[in-house]
């Protein structure tokens, strides 16, 4: 009988993006994806490790996993990405059913550690060694929609940002040739896909080194693909921000007018502890030139509260900062120590109850100004790329082109396809609007 997968994914879009790999190894093997756990004879979980909640995240999710291998022993349990890469053996120390343990770059292979398992009967722990990098080329990838899909362009990090574990768990830094970026590219244009979103650890520090192509001319390239409507790209770092890409972004309206340039910090006194390599006034020069684009373009962040030393008054030159440059959008976090990186040699002295204060009154700051800016789009018409909506009482979600979530009721068809909204309504996180134009369903005739 044909066996059957289950894939859990934690954490950011490369880890998505790794799933669909980590699937179409899988069922070029043989299987067949499963809904649920209870139907599966193999389950993954694809684990993030960026900070302490998300491993125990999943060491509890692995608790719920234990019960049912009680009663089915011939389940196999996988443990992969970065996680797996940081905790290894400790994984089967603390939960010895697990059969396998793959680090992010032997996920890939998982089919062959499947079968490994099956005949050792043993635990399989598969980890990266730095002097074995896997080449970023050819996977053959179950996409988990027809419309928009994750690119490779590089992977791993040779920053050295000193509260990241990610140099740690992804290694250094592999830059996918961009003969096969744009052959990639190419087929999911010719396939119907309408959105591509190339993926890096910091995407616009790309070079390829054969034909000496930078991250913008990249991008200039793709965006000559016929058929494409949207190009979206995370995460670029500000210290590998170029006029070039700048120029890119106003001259090709595939590319979107959106850009999420991480910050984590508005005191340049704690973005040198971070070792970020820029300071708050070159931050700020690049997000001047930004906005000073004739075409508008909406800029999101990434913000860390309580590193170690941040004082009150740091504290509020991060809430200044997001006054001077009126996000869009802020993801923001409690610093959490991670092993191993360098940040772990300075006292973690904001306490866990300062860090979430902190953490709310930047939110609280924060979602005034998203309110604000918000309110801008009320009548207008904004086209916007339709997906299934599982957490609100419309039926439909969307996201403009500058990346805002657009709430409204439509036919299931629409799913896939761009149509154009009318914004009658909005709040701090997202929009509401009425469907006023869409392309005919069931056609094949041109948008
Ligand atoms: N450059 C990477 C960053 C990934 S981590 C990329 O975008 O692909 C995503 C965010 O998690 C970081 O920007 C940072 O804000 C946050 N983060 C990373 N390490 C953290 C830690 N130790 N504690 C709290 N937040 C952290
Ligand atoms: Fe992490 Fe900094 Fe690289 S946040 S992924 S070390 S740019």
């Amino acid at each position: 009988m044909t066996k059957t997968y289950h894939i859990e994914t934690f954490g950011c879009q490369m880890n998505d993006l790794d799933s669909e790999k980590i699937a179409g190894d899988l069922i070029r093997y043989g299987m067949q994806p499963a809904a649920a756990v209870s139907e599966a004879d193999f389950v993954i979980l694809n684990t993030c490790s960026v900070r302490e909640k998300a491993v125990q995240k999943v060491y509890a999710r692995l608790g719920e996993i234990r019960k049912q291998k009680g009663h089915r022993p011939d389940l196999v349990v996988g443990v992969v990405g970065c996680m797996a890469q940081l905790e290894g053996e400790k994984i089967l120390k603390k939960m010895p059913f697990v059969n396998i343990v793959a680090g992010p770059q032997k996920s890939f292979g998982i089919s062959a550690l499947f079968e490994r398992s099956i005949i050792s009967q043993k635990p399989v722990i598969a980890m990266r060694a730095d002097e074995d990098p896997v080449p970023l080329e050819d996977f053959h990838i179950a996409r988990g929609n027809t419309w928009s899909a994750g690119v490779t362009i590089s992977e791993g990090c040779n920053r050295q940002c000193a509260f990241c574990v990610i140099p740690l768990t992804r290694g250094k830094e592999r830059i996918r040739e961009s003969i096969h970026i744009v052959r990639e590219v190419e087929s999911l244009a010719a396939a119907g896909y309408l959105e591509i979103i190339l993926l890096g650890q910091t995407v616009n520090s790309y070079v390829d080194r054969t034909g000496g192509l930078s991250f913008a001319g990249l991008l200039r390239r793709i965006s000559g693909i016929p058929g494409l409507k949207r190009i979206r790209f995370i995460s670029p770092h500000p210290s590998d921000f170029s006029d070039e890409l700048l120029q890119v972004m106003e001259s090709r309206p595939q590319v979107c007018n959106h850009i999420h340039l991480p910050v984590q910090s508005g005191s340049s006194r704690v973005l040198k502890a971070m070792r970020r390599g820029y300071t708050r006034e070159r931050y700020l020069e690049i997000v001047k030139k930004i906005q000073s684009s004739a075409r508008p373009i909406a800029i999101s962040t990434d913000i860390i509260v309580g590193f170690p030393g941040e004082t009150d008054a740091d504290f509020r030159d991060t809430l200044t900062l997001l006054d001077e440059v009126q996000y869009d959008s802020v993801f923001s976090f409690k610093y959490s120590p991670r092993p191993n990186t360098a940040a772990l040699s300075l006292t973690d002295d904001v306490s866990e109850e300062e860090k979430g204060r902190r953490l709310k009154i930047l939110q609280d700051h924060q979602k005034h100004i998203q309110y604000r800016k918000n309110s801008s789009y009320m009548g207008r018409i904004e086209e916007v790329l339709v997906e299934d909506n599982a957490r609100s009482r419309f039926r439909l979600t969307g996201r403009t082109g500058s990346n805002k979530i657009v709430n409204f009721d439509g036919p299931d068809g629409l799913i896939g396809k761009m149509a154009y909204v009318k914004i009658t309504d909005y709040g701090p996180h997202s929009l509401q609007g009425i469907l006023i134009q869409y392309p005919v369903l069931n056609s094949s005739a041109p948008e």
